[in-house]
């Protein structure tokens, strides 16, 4: 039997590159639903060509456009928030993979754990909102979530096989961006294009940033917690610039198990599609002797305040990680606008934090109120220092 899998965000970095790894092994999987949030042509050419039994885009603005093109298919179409909500419940679904960027992601992820649906999560911002709640709903549903994230699929890989051989640390490993080793002085004039330039992996904007300021490194500490249940002395980020050790576990004897290959992010997708079999791949194979160092470093904390700051909120606990995410949210689209440098990202993001209101024990509607809070907050602040540049 085929394995069903919805895609949500499949016109996104993650959303295309599992479509390619769906298409090299058509024997194994097929697409049952595609979405996206505006790109319409994109998402047309992909249903043309993988024939999903449903599409959605988000942006209900584009309906008509997506409707009229996709008229002589047998593909139902749907428009808006709601929908994209609704249709991981679908019966003919078994996989659904969370590529969606941002908090976007929270509640179709919520929702299609709810109707039983193992996940192939890519969302890192799920976790880090609301971790512990996805895995309380999968224990509920007993639903398995498969990280995509190259570093937690390594981690995985590295743990299967150990039952219950206790783990003593994991190392994340972090390429460091493209502003590694760069002084606070360099930091202070660095621009949009300079931080969207990634040395190592071609993603979408928003995590590429996140990576450039290492926030998306403190994300990912965050997701380890929730996705391996570990205590945040536990883990520990390494920068290793090369990214082919994509992270490491060290068990309670000392013994260390790496995963490593060439940075290529089809392989985590594969690897969670087809859990726990591993398909034949036609991926470029790494040679030692292209390179003969591969180094690593500490990570840089003053300089990267985000990193810093992730590992508070997860000490901090509560709703911090999900006032910590919306802060990021509307930074990094204030980033990206020219509104604010690449240095106020952090400092806005501590002084949200701050200024949030603070729960030790949130529900799911907590969340979304703290997450519309502290964008009003954080968006405040931005302002603030848009006026002081004029
Ligand atoms: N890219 C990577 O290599 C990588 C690696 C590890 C983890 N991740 C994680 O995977 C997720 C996706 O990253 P990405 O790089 O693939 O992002 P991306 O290229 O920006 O793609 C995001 C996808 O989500 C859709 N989307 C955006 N905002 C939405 C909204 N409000 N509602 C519904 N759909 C929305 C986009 O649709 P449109 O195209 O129509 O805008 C697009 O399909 C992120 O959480 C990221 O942290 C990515």
């Amino acid at each position: 039997m085929k394995k069903r899998i919805a895609i949500l965000g499949s016109t996104g970095s993650i959303g295309t590159q599992t479509l390619e790894v769906i298409s090299q092994n058509p024997d194994h999987f097929e697409v049952e639903v595609l979405t996206a949030n505006n790109n319409i042509s994109l998402l047309i050419d992909q249903a043309r060509k993988f024939q999903p039994n449903v599409v959605v885009i988000s942006n209900s603005c584009h309906y008509d456009q997506l409707a009229e093109a996709l008229k002589n298919e047998p593909i139902k179409v749907y428009a808006g928030r709601e929908a994209l909500q609704q249709v991981v419940e679908m019966d003919t679904i078994d996989l659904v993979v969370t590529a969606m960027v941002g908090y976007s992601g929270l509640i179709p992820t919520c929702n299609a754990i709810k109707a039983g649906k193992h996940i192939a999560l890519a969302n890192k911002e799920t976790m880090v909102v609301a971790g512990e709640i996805i895995n309380q709903l999968a224990i509920e549903h007993k639903v398995n979530i498969y990280p995509v994230d190259s570093e937690h699929s390594a981690i995985f890989q590295c743990l299967v096989g150990e039952f219950n051989n206790e783990v003593e640390k994991i190392y994340l490993t972090a390429s460091g961006g493209p502003f590694r080793g760069f002084s606070l002085e360099q930091l202070a004039n660095v621009t949009k294009a300079d931080a969207l330039k990634h040395p190592n992996w071609d993603m979408g904007a928003k995590i590429t940033i996140d990576s450039a300021s290492m926030m998306n490194k403190g994300f990912e500490v965050i997701e380890a917690k929730w996705l391996f249940g570990l205590k945040p002395e536990q883990i520990d980020v390494v920068v290793h610039p090369q990214s082919i050790i994509h992270s490491l576990v060290q068990f309670r004897d000392g013994s260390m198990k790496a995963q490593m290959g060439l940075p290529d992010m089809k392989l985590p997708i594969q690897y969670a599609l087809n859990f726990p079999d591993r398909l034949p791949s036609t991926f470029k194979r790494f040679s030692f002797l292209d390179y003969p160092k591969l180094t690593f470093e500490q990570p840089n904390t003053k300089n990267f305040r985000n990193l810093a700051l992730a590992f508070e909120a997860l000490n901090l606990g509560g709703n911090m990680p999900c006032i910590l995410n919306a802060a990021n949210e509307v930074v990094v689209q204030a980033f990206l606008n020219d509104k604010i440098s690449f240095l106020q990202m952090p400092e806005i993001i501590e002084q949200a934090m701050e200024q949030a209101t603070y729960l030790k024990n949130p529900n799911l509607e907590d969340y979304v109120q703290s997450d519309k809070e502290v964008r009003i907050k954080t968006s405040a602040l931005v302002k603030s220092r848009t006026k002081q540049k004029i």
